[in-house]
């Protein structure tokens, strides 16, 4: 089976859910702690094996591009100062990966923006990750790649699953599946965002996909919801019919950084987790916690 070496990572949204700050900074560039949400997902593709990595943008994006750039007026000064560390960090962007950035020309969805990705990712298996979802592991593989691990056995495009309660259903992708072998299900239905009385299971779909090449001619073929959007959901609905779709429990902890308290959680997380910040953070938590 093809060895899953390209990830695409959509980023072209509006960010509507962080407005104001989105007006100027696009929502793909909030730190959590120190780096941007984009750099965590950019790590996880690249310790996944996933070096050739398409970002695809959109209008008042250009901030994406400059960070993953090289810096040469900054790092003079840092070199100047012998700010060493501060350089290393700086110089580690433009080493991260292979990156490509496509412009989504107008944002209608994600389906509509994985078909620009066909001339980066040719005939080969990709892997999708979007950027709301962050997957923090430590001794497991990282999300994508426990994807991917199952991707080349099976040879079937393979979705994140997760296990929510009812009160998540409606921000979900929803699936009905059928456990093969442990953790690795066969998917028999899926629907995007059902009400919660509309529910087939607690089993939701999270921001991660390993695809076959032919997921373009199924996006293609995929008729537009009633709101004249195609869905990806719908496209991956139509690989479910044919017994063409795979889940996969991953293991790891999952953040919804399109969530303002979830946003919120991951930046106190990470921060107890970071070893120059973590005592702080854990004595300042103590006595607030004291007095609320
Ligand atoms: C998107 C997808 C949805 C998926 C979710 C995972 O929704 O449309 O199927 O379950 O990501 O986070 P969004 O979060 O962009 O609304």
């Amino acid at each position: 089976m093809k060895k899953v070496k390209k990830a695409v990572i959509p980023a072209a949204g509006y960010g509507t859910r962080f407005l104001p700050i989105t007006k100027a900074v696009c929502k793909e560039m909030l730190p959590i702690v120190d780096k941007p949400t984009l750099q965590y997902i950019v790590e996880e593709a690249v310790a996944s094996g996933m070096r050739e990595i398409l970002i695809i943008t959109g209008r008042n994006k250009k901030s994406i591009e400059d960070f993953f750039d090289y810096t040469p007026e900054l790092d003079a000064v840092l070199e100047e100062n012998m700010q060493e560390e501060y350089l290393k960090l700086s110089k580690k962007m433009e080493n991260l990966a292979d990156i490509y950035f496509v412009r989504q020309k107008h944002p209608v969805g994600f389906a509509d923006a994985v078909l620009y990705a066909q001339p980066f990712t040719g005939d080969e298996p990709f892997g999708i990750l979007l950027g709301d979802d962050i997957i923090y592991t430590e001794k497991e593989l990282p999300g994508i790649r426990q994807l991917a691990d199952s991707f080349e056995k099976t040879g079937k495009t393979t979705v994140a699953l997760m296990n929510v309660p009812d009160a998540d259903i409606p921000k979900y992708a929803n699936v009905k599946a059928r456990e093969i072998s442990e953790n690795l299900f066969s998917i028999e239905k899926i629907v995007e965002k059902p009400a919660i009385a509309e529910k087939i299971s607690n089993d939701a779909v999270i921001g991660r996909y390993v695809v076959e090449p032919s997921i373009y001619d199924v996006i293609r073929r995929t008729p537009p919801s009633p709101k004249g959007e195609v869905y990806f959901t719908d496209a991956l609905g139509l690989l479910a019919e044919n017994g063409a779709l795979h889940g996969y429990r991953f293991a790891g902890k999952r953040y919804d950084a399109g969530n303002k308290l979830d946003y919120l959680k991951a930046n106190i997380e990470f921060a107890l987790r970071d070893p120059a910040l973590g005592d702080g953070m854990r004595a300042y938590l103590k006595e607030l916690c004291g007095k609320i």
